[in-house]
């Protein structure tokens, strides 16, 4: 058992995307090749492949992926990576299912997971917040809500007069996320550590907005029938509305926060902005036999080419990815590097000598990759 952990080779697919995925994809390789040493891993990655918004138009790739891809190759490899995907102009030419979204479905990644934590050496944009008082997980539902793509238009003489689209939740897609939300707080993974800041509590805050949306009281209802499983992990119920001005009010309070898909994509936008910068904001997508992993924001076509854009976003999803990974086959090296990068990123950032423009540095995306790579090798 142990000899075959320690010879097992694991395969990674690796996708690049548009905007700055280009600058930051490379230096989650540099990590991921610090960490492979580092750890004793036998990392095989594919790629990392061109394969964004521009690939798909230029490849006129309108159906989306060839099936013979997403039932081939993305289910044999044990993890995938990617880099932020799309590009303003770009997007009408896009016919077919969002890429992303047609990843999250097809591999029913049912799970978004955003943590939000403020790391040592960078300022929240919330006055007074120290490092450790914010450490919380947007835990997003990935597969439903108003993601589901059910819906059309209806158009008369040409002229497009009514757009529809169906928001659907079922008692499978709330319940599964919800009970990886009381897991997650019962563990603590993916945070600084257990708990919220405030009080040590574990914690489970479900948010939405029941009473107006059917499918949302659904959630709120399933959370309750789950909760009853968890009786050492608080309960918290707010709805979304109330969430967006508790999380910066008293951002300490929360542990897990639990939500539709919607809600999700926005607070943890938000979420970007309470830790300090998007370009810190990880995010995995996680199903029971897949995952992905790629930053929670996007491809920056804005800063893209000037090699500033912070890497910490891709190279923190690329640890959870491992971590994951190490859940998936019991390997605890895959766990140990997900740490390994996880302190990492905390003591370069902590130690305030390289940093990019957005955390008001003067280092390029590969000086700050680099640096981090060489904490990992040494270790801590
Ligand atoms: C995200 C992104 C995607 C989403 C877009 C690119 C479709 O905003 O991962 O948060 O809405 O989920
Ligand atoms: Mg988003």
């Amino acid at each position: 058992m142990i000899c075959s952990e320690m010879t097992r080779r694991y395969t990674i697919l690796g996708l690049v995307g548009d905007g700055i995925a280009g600058e930051i994809v490379p230096e989650a390789m540099k990590v991921l090749r610090a960490v492979e040493k580092a750890y004793g891993l036998d990392l095989e990655v594919l790629g990392p492949y061109d394969f964004g918004a521009k690939y798909w138009v230029d490849h006129d790739m309108k159906q989306g992926w060839d099936p013979a891809v997403t039932e081939g190759l993305f289910r044999e490899v044990d993890g995938i990576f990617k880099g932020p995907v799309g590009l303003p102009d770009l997007l009408r030419k896009l016919p077919g299912p969002n890429l992303p979204i047609n990843m999250r479905m097809d591999l029913d990644l049912y799970a978004n997971i955003r943590p939000c934590r403020l790391r040592p050496g960078v300022d929240s944009v919330l006055v007074g917040r120290k490092p450790g008082d914010i450490d919380y997980i947007v835990l997003r539902e990935n597969s439903e809500h108003m993601y589901v793509g059910i819906g059309g238009y209806l158009s008369r003489g040409g002229v497009t007069e009514l757009a529809i689209d169906d928001y659907v939740q079922t008692r499978k897609g709330c319940e599964r996320i919800i009970r990886k939300a009381f897991e997650m707080a019962k563990t603590g993974e993916y945070k600084g550590r257990a708990g919220a800041p405030l009080d040590g509590k574990k914690r489970v805050t479900c948010t939405a907005k029941w009473g107006i949306c059917k499918g949302d009281g659904l959630f709120k209802d399933i959370y309750h029938e789950v909760a009853e499983d968890y009786p050492d992990i608080e309960q918290d119920t707010t709805w979304i509305d109330s969430w967006s001005y508790y999380a910066i009010m008293r951002p300490n309070f929360y542990d897990v926060a639990v939500m539709p898909n919607q809600y999700g994509d926005i607070m943890s936008d938000m979420s970007g902005a309470i830790q300090g910068s998007m370009g810190l904001a990880g995010s995995l997508n996680a199903g029971d036999d897949h995952c992905f992993a790629e930053p929670t924001h996007g491809s920056a076509p804005d800063i893209a080419g000037k090699m500033i854009s912070n890497p910490t976003s891709m190279i923190l999803s690329v640890g959870m990815m491992l971590n994951w990974m190490g859940n998936k086959h019991g390997d605890r090296r895959l766990k140990e590097a997900w740490s390994g990068i996880d302190s990492a990123i905390d003591r370069v950032l902590g130690a305030k000598k390289v940093r990019t423009p957005d955390l008001k540095g003067n280092n390029s995306t590969s000086e700050f990759g680099s640096a981090v790579a060489d904490e990992v090798r040494k270790g801590g």
